[in-house]
């Protein structure tokens, strides 16, 4: 039993809770470039809004005197950049949460960093958010900065922006300086189609305009930040949305029963509902949907749920359920705008894996449609996108993706890019549209099989790709195997650099995007080669893991076989069979493999070729033996 002030007290708690559930949420985020003073904005509306405690504020003032750069009074950036790593460096990186609430509304601020390097985490933290707060420093006005993160910003689908003019006391209060920074920055925004932009002049430093307003600003006449973010109304889009259930786990403890489970990434579900299977087409009823905590007759967007059908249907990790009437797009190609977080540059042709909402697969870029340029917005022709640039571009997964239009759909129209080599995050997409030109276009069965093929030749089909440095001796072994082979009775074709870029890739040269899209075709020109039963010797270059692991996957299991022709450099360039070397060290050639382009060694090759060490005969010797092994062992 609790005694009559325990009651009180819990009756208060009790009442402050539902107070708080009662209150409408809104998600922002803040950006701007380094130094505008986000942290210390951040700072300010929790210092403003009472959250921070006691404690804290001690150690803040003691910690201002120690690290701060706002003399005596407390630096609020202190507070929010909590890493010890980046007091030292004063820049914040990574995106932090923070939770706030005022007597009218709760929020969610994700403060993401200002440094160009952290784009990454700034779309991150705009993907959930409905409203940005755009910091401006009033003595700087509108960087590139500023304009690359609207850009970013309207692409994630966020309507609402607060342009907030910072560190206003710097420039007296000035409002002539304030309305030039206004009328920029509107003439700049302007095709981006925010539904709104409301500036207001602060100084997050001593609270102007913060939460209360500003005696020093007589001139300026609208709400206070915290009374505009309290006030905006923001439609809760993600209910309205059609139903849409992304698979994450098909769950059959016993084979009487079959649940799936996942998160509702918009709209609403109830028991009894017809739901159709992406992929398949195929309809179900929805007989239970359960939760951690028991049985629900209906669900909405956000809620973890398990799903338990009427009927068996065909449903794995990676599909997504809808209701009949408004059902995703399922496709294997479409158009997207891409932001590009990565150092390596974005090539056409190469293969990562596309992160969606529903599923993981290995996609590449058909097509770089254009970049945009962050400042004039304009549309420009380009082979491949750097670091922090903003392209369009056709997309080409190995598996269809259900997916909606981005703007129809925040959830289920993004995707992130990975590197198949470093699995790092390397870009995310907001997807256009579906491309129908794949829609009429099917794999056709074909009853003669490859394995008949071989058969046929009295062969296992199999690719040897030969892989290094110019003139580390590719050719020269690649073709004493194929001499060997041929002596032995085996079928075989040599597909060689110099010859096939004489034909099928005349048009290409050793940008990184050509040679890419060099090693994609020769790969494909293997594949069927090999798919004809026959023995293919590749001598590429072919100096990126990323395509040579294409390559290998494009293949049948075990039939790729990486060799890894390994000749130092001194001795390529000793050896200088085409007189490239002393070309490229001259100056004369440009993106020369080893010297001004990179060629990136097999770590772990099938069969490491020392050229230096053995004579090309041996070495050739010993790639048929493991070829065929035991079959030529004694001849
Ligand atoms: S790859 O890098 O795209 O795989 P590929 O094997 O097709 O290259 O072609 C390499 C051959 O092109 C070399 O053996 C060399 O004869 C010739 N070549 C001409 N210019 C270059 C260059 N800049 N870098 C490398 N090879 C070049």
């Amino acid at each position: 039993m609790l005694n009559r002030s325990e009651q009180d007290l819990s009756e208060g708690v009790q009442a402050y809770l539902s107070r708080q559930e009662n209150k409408t949420l809104l998600r922002f985020i803040t950006c701007g470039s380094v130094d505008d003073g986000k942290s210390t904005l951040i700072g300010r509306l929790l210092y403003d809004t009472k959250l921070i405690f006691e404690d804290q504020l001690a150690a803040l003032q003691s910690d201002s005197r120690k690290h701060g750069t706002a003399g005596e009074s407390i630096d609020f950036a202190l507070l929010v950049d909590g890493l010890e790593a980046e007091r030292e460096q004063g820049i914040t990186i990574d995106v932090a949460y923070r939770f706030f609430a005022t007597e009218k509304r709760k929020f969610i601020v994700a403060d993401t960093p200002g440094h160009e390097e952290y784009t990454c985490n700034m779309a991150t933290g705009a993907s959930t958010a409905e409203l940005a707060v755009v910091l401006i420093d009033a003595r700087k006005g509108v960087l590139e900065q500023t304009r690359r993160h609207s850009h970013i910003i309207s692409l994630l689908g966020i309507r609402h922006v607060v342009l907030a003019i910072n560190k206003i006391d710097l420039i007296d209060h000035d409002r002539a300086v304030f309305d030039r920074i206004v009328e920029d920055y509107c003439a700049f925004a302007e095709p981006l189609g925010f539904d709104q932009i409301r500036p207001i002049p602060i100084s997050a430093r001593f609270g102007d305009n913060v939460s209360a307003p500003s005696a020093a600003m007589p001139w300026y006449d609208g709400p206070t930040l915290i009374e505009f973010l309290e006030a905006i109304t923001v439609p809760d889009t993600a209910i309205e949305l059609p139903f849409r259930f992304p698979v994450q786990l098909a769950v059959r403890p016993d084979s009487d029963f079959r649940g799936y489970a996942g998160q509702i990434a918009s709209g609403k579900v109830a028991v009894g509902d017809r739901v159709v299977v992406a992929h398949s087409g195929q309809q179900v009823g929805v007989k239970s949907i359960l939760t951690a905590n028991g049985q629900l007759s209906d669900a909405r967007e956000g809620q973890a749920i398990t799903v338990v059908l009427d009927d068996e249907v065909d449903i794995s990790r990676g599909s997504m359920l809808s209701h009949p009437d408004a059902r995703p797009l399922v496709s294997d190609q479409f158009q997207a705008h891409v932001i590009w977080f990565d150092r390596n540059t974005m090539v056409p042709g190469r293969s990562y894996i596309l992160r969606t909402e529903t599923m993981s697969t290995p996609a590449s870029v058909t097509k770089l449609k254009h970049r945009i340029d962050v400042n004039s917005l304009a549309l420009e022709a380009a082979t491949q996108l750097g670091r922090n640039e903003i392209g369009v571009c056709n997309f080409s997964t190995q598996s269809p993706v259900a997916f909606d239009a981005y703007r129809d759909n925040r959830m289920t129209g993004n995707f992130v890019i990975i590197d198949r080599l470093t699995n790092a995050t390397v870009g995310a997409g907001m997807i256009d549209h579906a491309l129908r030109r794949a829609d009429n276009v099917h794999l056709q069965a074909i009853d003669v099989t490859r394995e008949a093929r071989g058969e046929l030749k009295n062969q296992k089909p199999a690719v040897l790709w030969f892989t290094g440095l110019s003139g580390s001796g590719k050719s020269t072994i690649a073709n004493l195997v194929e001499k060997q082979l041929h002596a032995l009775g085996r079928h075989t074709m040599t597909l060689d650099g110099d010859n096939v870029r004489h034909g099928l890739n005349r048009d290409l040269g050793f940008t990184e995007a050509d040679r890419v899209e060099n090693i994609r075709r020769v790969a494909e020109v293997a594949r069927l080669m090999s798919d004809a039963g026959l023995i293919v010797l590749v001598s590429f270059i072919s100096p990126f893991r990323s395509e040579r692991l294409m390559a290998r996957e494009m293949m049948a299991p075990g039939e790729f076989i990486e060799i890894f022709v390994d000749t130092p450099i001194e001795e390529c360039a000793r050896r200088d069979p085409k007189g490239l070397y002393r070309k490229a060290m001259a100056g004369n050639l440009a993106n020369f493999t080893g010297i001004t382009s990179p060629y990136e060694a097999p770590e772990t090759p099938d069969l490491h070729l020392r050229t230096v060490e053995q004579d090309a005969e041996a070495l050739a010797r010993s790639v048929v033996e493991r070829l065929i092994g035991a079959q030529f062992s004694g001849t």
